[in-house]
Parts: structure tokens; C-alpha cells; sequence
């Protein structure tokens, strides 16, 4: 037996109990269960020798996705390069940038017109034609190893396409395949889901199933009509995502977006959200990963309240995902810009900060979706804030009619019987960087580049690992194209998913434009995160009492640095009532030596306070 072989035995050996154990509580199927082992060891033996390599080095070192150097960024392959052969080309861009783990926004084969962005997959062995091939994937997977970038793509394992080999056999009557999806006769069983599931799109796709004239059935959609919600109470269905998803990581892929995790697993009079089972389904998942391709890391998509996110990591002793967004953290972000009040995040900060630091989250300020707004209602309403009008004014506020507003941007999944709504915009159109423009106010395009920098340096102060929404690092503006597309005009999320502005990457270094500006600036918070330990995603982060509302202060503690972040959330200059007597400190952006004590900071500031070392002290130790 060679020694890679012994590698796949012991882990397996390891796994196999509790795998054993969940998959027949599951499915009572030993048949299922065996052919899922022999496949396992097919796809191990399948999976190539430097995939192999890495998957031993990052067992021995399993924090190694946790240094202060991991640093992500997200964006489609059309918009950013035009394909996956392209992308090649723009490694050296996305060095620049100072990234190393870029997530490739759905690239499976789809059909256009139906595809939510890539979300319905017609066929997960094929990439979309325009985008490229497989062969092009593990082309560029092997060009990012050699340069240490880690990719991570989408796993959509709620529902197929319609348009997927499956859905079609389904559509044309064979029962076995219409037991791989959600089928009913009539109303009367998806009536009884009705009475509990909530919908995810209310106004874009209503309701939660669709009826198919030339079957004569229903059939489950949580998403929209053309997205058949997966049966995972069918080994088969369980067994045949598992393979593709080994087979994809063969590809080279190294981080798993699971796509709306919480919807696989269905129960009637439940609200089919956050099953038990779905657990049993993503521990399986991870023991299946650390059996084959222990090198890979799962990333849960979780878009809920902490209380729902949290059970995603599992526990320090079976774990689930290695990662999962800070989706509330994110909401609440925007909620302090609209309201400048930093009260609710710092509660939220709090909560994150006290959780294990095994449980590293992803940290963003935007992304491809839009933003809910899915705040701690309980708390703000001891504050006088009721949920909906709240929610009313936020998405007010960052249209541009509310407050103080100077963003842009647009409303989404706008529900006319509950008065929901959801919000989308770019990062730099909510700080008001477009509108300054339109009106050719330099003054207010420095305040809001100011506010965006300040963003970024936040972000990247949060406990865990932050991911740039791609775009951001030169301002990208909403691009209202969409509209003229009919594929698109519904989907108000485009708003924020335009292609990339190469004229103005191309001025990067000139900073008397917006590009130059903001990119100069985020350079320089990264490479001080970079060559900081104390920005370790494992590092102690707390949040300090600052006396003042709109001002945030997060510590952070590594090894013996420690290094405080000031910000300023509203558009006064303010006082920061820290009183940090331990020493003296040195600002890392401006290299100034200041006290932590009763800080003067400027209308959107923010300071990175590094404490000095004593003489000597650290650095004797490390002799
Ligand atoms: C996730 C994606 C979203 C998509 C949905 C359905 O929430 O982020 O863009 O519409 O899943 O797959």
C-alpha cells in the first residue's frame, strides 16, 4: 500500500463510525452506504498528486486559513474578465489588490433567462459554454496554487435547474426521478407548506411550488419556478450531490459556498428552514471532505439571526463549516451608517467576539445579494425603533430620502402585503460617492470616499477573515443597465453586479481620482493587516466602551501586540472617551505616536492604534 493510500485509510477509518451512524439514521440503506465508501475512494485515488500535496500540508496545519494574510474577493467571470481564460490573465491584478482567495460567482452550466445568476444549475460537470470548460477550471485552479490564491465557488445544493437531466426525466413522468424533487398530485399537500413556509421572493416568485401543465403536477420551488427544490430524504439525491461535489474538487476548488444550506432538508408543519437533519447532512458533508480532500474549507450560506448561523460551525468536536458570513454584523453595519448610532453593532460585535475562536466568520460590507434587513428588532425597540418602520426608514434612507442620506440605490422584493423589503447598491453608491459625483461636489466625493475607506477599515478590524465585494476597491457605482436587459429587470440585485470599470483600474495609481483614492487607501490597510499578526482571524477581539454614540472601538490582542480601532460614524468630528493608560501608541496609517486616551477623530475617521512594545520585551522572547 503506497503512503498517499494510507492517508485515505486512516481518515477514513476515522470518520467511518459516526458517518456510518448518521447516514442510516438518515436512510437505513447499507447499499447507499457502501456504493457512497467505494466512491469516496474513487474520487480520493482520481484526485491529483499536487491536490493531494496540499491536502497534507493543510492537514498538518489545519489554522491555515486563519493568518492575517487571508484576504478575500468576490465577483462574476463575465463582468470581471470575460472568462475563465481571462481571469488568468488578471492574476496579477488580484495581486494588487492584495488578495489571495477569490470566490468565482456561479459559473455551472445554466440556462439564460432562468439561471438567478448562475443559482439554477443545469448541470454541475459543466461549466457555462461562454465561460469556459473544466479543463479551463483546473487550468486556473493550478495557476492560482502556484501563486498560494485559494478559489472558492458555489455549491447549490438546494434545488437543480429545470433545466437539469434529472428535472427533464422528471417532467416527462419517470417516477424515479420525480422522487429526487418535491412532486404532488394537487394543492392539497403544498397547501398545508403554504400555512408555514415563509417565501424567500415574494413579489419576484411568490409562493413555494409550481405547477407544471404538461405533468399535470406541482412541484416544490422555494426559489424561483424554474429552481426544483432538491429531495435529500432520497439517498440517491444525498449521494449523487456528494459525488459532484468531489468531483468539482478534484477541479482544484478550494472553498465550498454552500448555497442556502438551510433549505434542503423539508418537513411538513415546519418552516422548513434550519432542520436538524440539514446538520446531519453538513456533517456528513465535512467528514466526507476531510476523508478525500481534507484540504478544502465549507463556507455556509446562512443569511439568518446569530442563534440560527451559529449551529452551522457545529461543535469543537464534530464540526460542520469551517466558515459562515456575519450576515447580521453586515446589516447592522448599514443600520449605523443610516443611523449614527453604533449602539446595536457594538451589541452585535459583542455577541460574535464572545463565540469560540474555532468559529471564524466571513466578513463583508456587500456582496451580489441584496441586503436584508435582519436586525435585533428586540433590542432597537427598547431604543423606540419598531421593526417596520424601521426597516421603512433604512430603506428610505439609503434611496436617498431620508436623514441625512446622500446613497443611492434601490429597493428589492418589495412585498405590497407585509410591507417588507429588502435593499441593493454598491457599497460606494450607499456612502454617496455617486451622488456627489452626479452633482460635481469634490468636497462631498472626499466625505464619502472617506466613509467607504473608513468602512473597509472596520471591516477589516472584525474577528475573522474579510472579503472585498469585487469592484469595491475603485468605488464601483450601481449600473442601472440592467434594466434594458428582460432577463434582468426584474432582479434589482443587478443593480450591484456590473461589470468591471478597467478604465478606471487602469488609474489605480492616480490619486486624484476616485479609483486612485480608494484602491491607495485599501493597499494600505491591507498590507498592514497583512504584516500585523494581531489581525490573525484567531486573535482576542473585544469592543471598548467609547462614551460616545456614533464612535465604534475595537480591540484587538495577539501574542503579546494589541492594536485598537477608532471609528467615526457620523460626519462631525468627535471625541473618542477611551482611556487606555497601558503605554503609548502609534497610529499604523499616519506612523504618529498618540495616546489611546480622550482621541480627537475627524468626521469618518478612524485610527489604527498599534500599542507599543515595551523595549525589549516581545522581542527578547522571540530571540
Ligand atoms: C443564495 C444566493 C442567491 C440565490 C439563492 C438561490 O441565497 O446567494 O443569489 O438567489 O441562493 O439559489
Amino acid at each position: 500500500m503506497s503512503k498517499t493510500a494510507d492517508a485515505f485509510e486512516t481518515r477514513f477509518r476515522g470518520h467511518l463510525d459516526e458517518l456510518k451512524w448518521l447516514y442510516m439514521e438518515l436512510y437505513e440503506n447499507e447499499t447507499m452506504f457502501a456504493e457512497l465508501c467505494s466512491e469516496m475512494r474513487r474520487f480520493y485515488e482520481a484526485r491529483n498528486k499536487n491536490l493531494k500535496k496540499l491536502d497534507l500540508e493543510r492537514e498538518a496545519q489545519p489554522s491555515w486559513y486563519k493568518k492575517n494574510d487571508m484576504l478575500g474577493m468576490m465577483f462574476y467571470i463575465d463582468n470581471f474578465a470575460g472568462n475563465m481564460k481571462g481571469i488568468r490573465d488578471k492574476l496579477d491584478y488580484l495581486e494588487k489588490c492584495n488578495v489571495n482567495y477569490i470566490h468565482l460567482m456561479p459559473f455551472l452550466d445554466t440556462v439564460d433567462g432562468r439561471s438567478d445568476g448562475g443559482y439554477a444549475v443545469a448541470d454541475f460537470r459543466r461549466v457555462k459554454e461562454e465561460l469556459g470548460t473544466m479543463e479551463d477550471l483546473e487550468a486556473l485552479t493550478a495557476a492560482c496554487h502556484e501563486k498560494k490564491m485559494n478559489i472558492c465557488m458555489d455549491f447549490v445544493m438546494n434545488h437543480t435547474s429545470e433545466d437539469h437531466e434529472w428535472a427533464k426525466k422528471a417532467r416527462k413522468g419517470d417516477e424515479e426521478y420525480q422522487s429526487r424533487y418535491f412532486f404532488f398530485d394537487d394543492f392539497t399537500v403544498p397547501a398545508i407548506y403554504e400555512n408555514t413556509v415563509p417565501q424567500v421572493f415574494p413579489t419576484t416568485a411568490p409562493g413555494n411550488f409550481t405547477w407544471l401543465p404538461d405533468t399535470g403536477k406541482y412541484v416544490m420551488t422555494t426559489f424561483y419556478p424554474y429552481q426544483w427544490d432538491l429531495n435529500y430524504r432520497n439517498p440517491r439525491v444525498f449521494n449523487e450531490m456528494m459525488y459532484n461535489f468531489l468531483f468539482l474538487a478534484n477541479k482544484g476548488i478550494d472553498i465550498f459556498r454552500i448555497d442556502a444550506v438551510p433549505y434542503i432538508w423539508k418537513e411538513l408543519y415546519t418552516s422548513c428552514r434550519n432542520l436538524p437533519q440539514v446538520h446531519t447532512i453538513v456533517r456528513m458533508m465535512r467528514m466526507i471532505s476531510e476523508i478525500v480532500c481534507p484540504g478544502i474549507l465549507l463556507l455556509g450560506e446562512v443569511v439568518m439571526e446569530p442563534e440560527k448561523v451559529v449551529p452551522y460551525f457545529g461543535t469543537v468536536e464534530k464540526p460542520e463549516c469551517h466558515m459562515l458570513y456575519n450576515v447580521t454584523t453586515m446589516a447592522t453595519t448599514w443600520h449605523t451608517v443610516a443611523t449614527r448610532s453604533t449602539r446595536l453593532l457594538k451589541q452585535q460585535l459583542d455577541i460574535v467576539n464572545r463565540l469560540p475562536k474555532e468559529y471564524v466568520f466571513l466578513n463583508y460590507l456587500r456582496c451580489h445579494d441584496d441586503i436584508g434587513w435582519g436586525l435585533d428588532y428586540a433590542s432597537l425597540m427598547q431604543e423606540g425603533l419598531a421593526e417596520r418602520s424601521h426597516k421603512q426608514y433604512l430603506n428610505d434612507y439609503f434611496q436617498g430620502f431620508a436623514g441625512m442620506s446622500n446613497s443611492r440605490g434601490e429597493l428589492y422584493n418589495a412585498d405590497p402585503v407585509t410591507g417588507d423589503a429588502r435593499f441593493c447598491g454598491t457599497t460606494a453608491s450607499m456612502c454617496g460617492i455617486e451622488k456627489a459625483l452626479s452633482e460635481q461636489d469634490s468636497q462631498a466625493v472626499e466625505k464619502a470616499v472617506q466613509l467607504d475607506v473608513m468602512l473597509h477599515a472596520y471591516m477589516f478590524m472584525q474577528s475573522g477573515i474579510p472579503v472585498i465585494y469585487g469592484g469595491d476597491e475603485i468605488g464601483r457605482l450601481n449600473d442601472y443597465t440592467y434594466k434594458n436587459n428582460p432577463n434582468k429587470a426584474a432582479d434589482s440585485r443587478y443593480i450591484h453586479r456590473g461589470s468591471m470599470d478597467w478604465k478606471a483600474a487602469a488609474q489605480i495609481d492616480d490619486t486624484s481620482t476616485v479609483a486612485g483614492k480608494i484602491f491607495s487607501r485599501l493597499d494600505r490597510l491591507e498590507k498592514i493587516r497583512r504584516s500585523e499578526k494581531v489581525f490573525m482571524a484567531d486573535a482576542d477581539t473585544w469592543t471598548l466602551d467609547t462614551w460616545d454614540e456614533s464612535t465604534l472601538c475595537i480591540g484587538r490582542y495577539y501574542e503579546g501586540d494589541k492594536l485598537l480601532g477608532l471609528f467615526n460614524f457620523s460626519e462631525y468630528d468627535k471625541m473618542v472617551w477611551i482611556n487606555e493608560t497601558d503605554g503609548m501608541y502609534v497610529d499604523m496609517i499616519s506612523g504618529r505616536p498618540m495616546k489611546a486616551s480622550g482621541v480627537p477623530i475627524p468626521a469618518y475617521g478612524f485610527y489604527y492604534l498599534k500599542k507599543e512594545n515595551e523595549p525589549g520585551g516581545d522581542k527578547v522572547e522571540n530571540l
